[in-house]
């Protein structure tokens, strides 16, 4: 058997890639879905079309290789993750719309509980803040506004899932029903010391614990698709939430280890090793994926809007037709002529934690052209990631020394040089940017024997891409004195 198929669940599309072992991609097939956005703050997905795009994708991309189900070793899977989706477990129709991890309606929830005084509690036994970016709240929800769904989840009618559990559900046709560890330390109702479901905070959240999936590993054999779609019996044999998976797609795998990705929205991840720690700088503590079966963590700086400011930039003021021609926008003017954009579209996450922040560009005049908003555009990534580097700087023993980047943005090298220039720090870009995928490729193929070890893995990788600092530190930093100054305007505005 030559290939890993690897299904990527992301928020703005589905991807399935089939990797050889030597860990090179052979066919690649994609489908973006439908974004739904019923009110200001509100995002959701039709969970039938995150289904039809994923499924469609991986029965594509095995035909545009030619290849047969016996040919693949193993599934990996990797999903976006806090997406809540509940569903009735007999007849498998989820109750609502998946209420995406972007979505801000529980804001008003999330307020009461910190008021209540849960913070202390949510944090020492889940590593999060209490936002509404986390399951937990965005479940409640649901039972609480959708007619009957209390009472049929209080008498175990209805199954909650992230968007791995969506998937493996419907691929073992119903029959599992699981969510693996890193995408279920995201729910805010998992105690990631103790590695269960948390009874005081299923009781807070009045969520009933039938509800719940069983959590696995990363990286073990889960079950055989059953659905007859082109798939054969191939084995599910990795799971991971898609930061995770990124992480272990770099072979970050022991403490101070790094990655950051430059997806929809920005992940900073830091393994940290096996001892739980909590962030003294509003960093989340969060699970990473383990090849030996026991809890790992990694510090965590969640950033909402990174890709997504460009999308932004194509869809809704038309700058671009595609994300591709914004390096040349970019570089049609020499800086970013005084403009500073902060896209708190969904308000803020790390370390700011505002859900209230507003989206700003500031710094405009006569002179402003579209290159500038360009530039600003993708300059803001940077300047968030940079703040998150800081964060975790201050919390962690083990400062960055560099910074290893992918996800889709990271091809951009004008953007990765100014991150370079900004962080002070080299930036390091490997062959392959789908580590995400790659990552859920290495987890099912290690799990079934493709390949032995992560060393293995890592004798086969092709070579980085390094970016150094150039000789403009003293520009740098007046460049981060207005962004800061730019991000204390934007907060607190939707209040
Ligand atoms: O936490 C949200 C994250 O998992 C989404 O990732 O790649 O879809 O932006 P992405």
């Amino acid at each position: 058997m030559s290939y890993i198929l690897s299904l990527d669940q992301g928020t703005t599309s589905s991807r399935a890639i089939l990797f050889d072992d030597q860990g090179k991609i052979t066919a690649q097939s994609q489908h973006e879905f439908k974004q739904i956005y019923p009110k200001a703050g509100w995002v959701e997905h039709d969970p039938s079309d995150i289904l039809t795009s994923q499924l469609s994708s991986a029965v594509e991309v095995m035909g545009r290789a030619g290849v047969r189900p016996r040919d693949v070793a193993a599934l990996g899977i990797t999903n976006q993750r806090e997406t809540t989706l509940v569903w009735d477990r007999e007849s498998g129709k989820p109750v609502y719309n998946a209420i995406v991890w972007q979505d801000r309606r529980t804001a008003a929830a999330c307020k009461r509980l910190t008021d209540d005084g849960a913070e202390q509690m949510v944090r020492e036994k889940t590593g999060l803040l209490i936002d509404p970016y986390f399951s937990a709240t965005k479940i409640a929800w649901i039972l609480d506004n959708v007619t009957g769904a209390r009472e049929r989840a209080e008498a175990g009618k209805l199954a909650f899932g992230t968007v791995d559990s969506w998937l493996v559900w419907n691929l073992t046709s119903g029959h599992k029903h699981v969510c693996d560890y890193t995408n279920a330390s995201r729910t805010m109702l998992l105690n990631i010391v103790e590695g269960k479901w948390d009874a005081e905070l299923l009781k807070l959240l009045r969520i009933p614990e039938s509800m719940m999936p069983e959590v696995v590993w990363s990286s073990e054999r889960i079950a055989d698709v059953t659905t007859t779609l082109g798939l054969g019996a191939v084995s599910i044999a990795g799971i991971a939430g898609d930061q995770q998976a990124a992480l272990f797609g770099q072979l970050c795998l022991n403490a101070g280890d790094a990655k950051n990705t430059y997806g929809t929205g920005c992940f900073l991840l830091q393994h940290i090793g096996d001892k739980f720690v909590c962030s003294k700088n509003r960093l989340v503590t969060t699970l990473a994926c383990s090849l030996e079966k026991k809890l790992e963590y990694a510090l965590e700086g969640s950033i909402f809007i990174g890709g997504a400011v460009v999308q932004w930039l194509r869809d809704n003021l038309k700058l671009v037709r595609s994300s591709d021609e914004i390096e040349q926008l970019a570089q049609s003017v020499p800086d970013n002529g005084g403009v500073v954009l902060v896209p708190a579209f969904v308000g803020l996450g790390a370390p700011h934690w505002d859900p209230y922040a507003s989206g700003l560009i500031i710094g405009i005049n006569r002179d402003t052209q579209a290159g500038h908003i360009a530039r600003a555009a993708l300059e803001s990534i940077t300047f968030q990631v940079a703040d998150v580097v800081d964060a975790m700087n201050a919390d962690s023993r083990n400062p960055f020394k560099e910074l290893r980047v992918d996800g889709g943005a990271a091809v951009n090298d004008l953007m990765m040089q100014f991150q370079s220039d900004l962080l002070r720090i080299p930036v390091v870009r490997p062959a392959i940017t789908e580590t995400t995928a790659i990552g859920a490729a290495y987890l099912a193929g290690l799990a079934v024997g493709f390949w032995q070890n992560p060393q293995e893995i890592w004798s086969k990788r092709g070579e980085d891409t390094r970016f150094e600092p150039q000789n403009n530190a003293a520009e740098m930093q007046k460049a981060r004195t207005r962004w800061q100054d730019a991000v204390k305007r934007s907060m607190h505005w939707n209040k």
